[in-house]
């Protein structure tokens, strides 16, 4: 727990009602009448349906309906021309391969949906589902990226293509190189709650949607598109979410067809998938190959540094992140260049997960950094510490704040990196080998528009409104003290309302901007309603007049003057006293041009000590802390929380976490949690995370940059690094399974 901040740390104020019960995620919500249903897999990794037989399935006890590629009822919004993304928000340029479920027999990857089965109980249309066969004509499904790397294709449009500054091939001189190549497999985000939606079509042209999505608004327009409606029309309601870690970051093709069916059928419909179905219909990390040129002179300074991924994408979708963009900016270094390719295979298209493509980045560069420390004989720490840079080479222009220099000391202090030993596998405790390593992640921290609304009654209670969803990092927590810190409202007495798209207009969950953005807009919305409480207090015959608007201090639900002669007035008096019975203030805000003068980035420092049995080979992480340097801790607890959180996924990033394919049939073979394995708290040791809690004076008027991501980006870097220092053994594929180690 941290202790270094002015703000109390204050529970999570939605914690009684996820564990007793009371919160209802999207699947909890039963409506009159409703129908449910079951999608059917392909068996084949590409090829063309031959034969659908439904028959049977029709036929089945209770069964409403059964759709398939035949009779799928329109999507008006997708009869534009053909070519673009399933959901996107605008006709894009026409390619090769499409994805319309449920439009046509082609089969473009393992586990596409074939149909859909709805009946009037789950049961029933899950055994239902069993009985629809189907024939194929089967082809050879591409989906080994190591095998097509030579396919690689620059992403249109994006910057991560290729970057250079300096010379690209400035390392190859240099008196000491690395080259190295790191792995990524295809990991899935798994949370514990399903993907999944309930589509109720109220009137002809009016839509309720209980979805898991951490963007109701961007639902809302993902199904006004598709449907063509007004946006007014369609409502979504995603209060909790059980984990997003990135799923619920766009909306996927068969919410799109269970609300088409929904029409159809003339009753609501609910969809929640199968554990398996997570692994093929939600996204996943993308399988990536990374390679490391890194040169540096004999004083540990860096001369070039050149980081190339290619990672795996659809035939029909080109998904793209951003794993090569640390390269560009971590480090002081005259001569950069970065490329990334993609690789259109056989599968079902990725989507960001945990820290996303910067994770997966930093993996690679934070590996390679230690190796190269290694060869230097420097400390890891000295290494980064010779390279530090003090503004943003990429762009040339300052960061808006960075201590990164501060929070390498603390965690260093914190785990006892004065026990570390420079040589490898030279320090054992009975039949482990012990080792430490540290690793540095980095994320953007956004400022991104949004609105908030705040009312204040005449019994001082306080509400605040946005649509933004709470996928789980404590965002109605975050936004309550925000709230209270700015109307000195008790916190008892604040209720925020969110998750709706009935609410003022919020951006998607995602991306660690939410304090930042939502956080902002509350901080306007609320100082909007001090202004008037105070212009009412100092006005002429008012409870303090005379007095001047900077004396005034509001807290615990009074406004009062500490200046002799004292004086003070409660905000319910005050309301009263000027018949009103509610103070109701929206604010719009986002970014301007002071922002963009700077380089925005949260930074995290992350240290680990592993235990590793050489018999066995196995790792256990036994020590971990999290140094977050993001700006202004807001929650000190829910911030908290996120770190740990990183911790953990990072844990079983580095150590566990594989979604394995049988490249014969294109298919997963451990899509279940048994099989694929998430850090449990038996993987997971108590974890230190330190705040580094100093304002960035420049993102918002809080101070505060986003924490999610930063928790993951880096860790198993970090771990890989342990191991190394532990065993000698250097890993550079993950996960670090014991077979890699003997
Ligand atoms: Mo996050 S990967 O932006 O949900």
């Amino acid at each position: 727990m941290t202790k270094d901040t002015k703000n109390p740390p204050i529970d999570r104020v939605d914690g009684r009602l996820k564990v007793t019960g009371g919160a209802n995620y999207f699947a909890d919500f039963e409506l009159p009448n409703m129908a449910y249903c079951v999608l059917v897999g392909s068996e084949v990794g590409r090829g063309t349906i031959t034969s659908l037989d439904t028959k049977k399935a029709q036929g089945a006890p209770g069964v409403l309906g059964v759709f398939t590629h035949q009779n799928m009822p329109p999507i008006p919004g997708w009869d534009a021309p053909v070519g673009g993304e399933a959901d996107g928000p605008a006709p894009k340029p026409k390619r090769e391969e499409t994805y319309r479920i449920l439009s046509s027999p082609k089969i473009l990857f393992d586990g596409q949906p074939i149909a859909i089965v709805v009946a009037d109980s789950f049961e029933r249309a899950t055994y239902a589902a069993s009985l629809v066969k189907a024939t194929y004509n089967k082809q050879a499904a591409r989906t080994e990226l190591e095998k097509h790397l030579s396919e690689g294709v620059a992403p249109k449009g994006a910057d991560g293509g290729n970057y250079l500054r300096g010379k690209a091939d400035a390392y190859q001189s240099a008196p000491v190189r690395l080259e190295a190549n790191y792995t990524i497999p295809i990991e899935v985000h798994n949370p514990m709650e399903l993907h999944g939606i309930l589509a109720h079509w109220t009137a002809s042209d009016k839509l309720m949607i209980y979805a898991k999505t951490q963007g109701v608004n961007a639902t809302q327009q993902a199904m006004a598109q598709a449907f063509k409606l007004d946006p007014k029309n369609i409502h979504v309601h995603t209060e909790f979410m059980g984990g997003g870690f990135g799923m619920g970051l766009r909306t996927w093709p068969q919410e799109t067809a269970v609300v088409a069916v929904a029409r159809k059928i003339g009753r609501p419909l609910k969809l929640v998938v199968t554990r398996s179905q997570m692994f093929t219909l939600v996204g996943h990390r993308p399988y990536t190959v990374q390679t490391i040129n890194m040169g540096a002179d004999t004083n540990g300074k860096l001369v070039g540094l050149a980081h190339a991924a290619t990672a795996e994408t659809a035939s029909y979708e080109d998904f793209t992140e951003a794993t090569v963009n640390m390269t560009k900016f971590m480090y002081d270094c005259p001569n950069v260049s970065t490329r990334y390719r993609i690789v259109r295979l056989d599968r079902s298209v990725p989507i960001w997960m945990r820290g996303p493509g910067e994770a997966t980045g930093a993996f690679a560069l934070e590996s390679a950094m230690d190796e190269m420390a290694h060869k230097l004989n420097l400390d890891p720490i000295e290494f980064r510490l010779r390279n530090y840079t003090e503004t943003d080479p990429e762009h040339n222009r300052p960061y808006s704040s960075k201590n990164l220099k501060e929070a390498y000391q603390r965690g260093a202090d914190a785990i006892g990196w004065s026990n570390r030993k420079n040589e490898p596998g030279s320090q054992r405790e009975g039949d482990w080998l012990i080792g430490y390593g540290m690793s540095t992640g980095v994320f953007s921290a956004f400022r991104w528009e949004a609105s908030a609304r705040a009312l204040l009654k005449a019994d001082s209670s306080l509400t605040i409104q946005s649509a933004v969803t709470d996928i789980g990092p404590g965002t109605g927590t975050a936004l309550t003290i925000i709230a209270h810190n700015v109307l000195g409202v008790p916190l008892n007495q604040i209720k925020v309302e969110y998750g709706d798209t009935s609410l003022p207009k919020a951006p998607t969950q995602g991306g660690s901007a939410i304090v930042s953005a939502v956080g902002s807009a509350v901080f306007d919305a609320c100082t909007a309603v001090k202004k008037q409480l105070t212009e009412l207090a100092i006005k002429e015959g008012g409870s303090l007049a005379g007095r001047q608007a900077d004396e005034l201090i509001i807290a615990d639900g009074v406004l009062s003057v500490e200046k002799e002669p004292r004086k003070k007035v409660a905000l319910s008096e005050l309301m009263r006293a000027n018949n009103l019975t509610v103070i109701d203030k929206s604010a719009d805000s986002k970014g301007g041009s002071e922002q963009s003068k700077y380089s925005m980035y949260s930074f995290s420092v992350h240290f680990v000590q592993v235990r590793v049995n050489p018999l066995t080979g196995v790792v256990r992480v036994s020590k971990a802390v999290s140094v977050a340097d993001s700006g202004r801790i807001v929650s000190p607890k829910t911030a908290a929380s996120q770190m740990i959180g990183g911790v953990a996924g990072g844990i079983g990033m580095a150590l566990t976490e594989e979604a394995s394919i049988d490249h014969r049939f294109g298919r997963f073979v451990n899509n279940n949690l048994g099989d694929y394995h998430v850090a449990v708290h038996a993987d997971v040791p108590a974890i230190e995370t330190i705040m580094i809690d100093k304002p960035d004076p420049i993102i918002n008027p809080m101070g505060a940059k986003g924490m999610g991501e930063i928790a993951l980006i880096g860790f198993a870097g970090a771990v890989a690094n342990a191991v190394f220092n532990a065993t000698g053994q250097r890993v550079r594929d993950l996960p670090i399974t014991p077979d890699k180690l003997l």
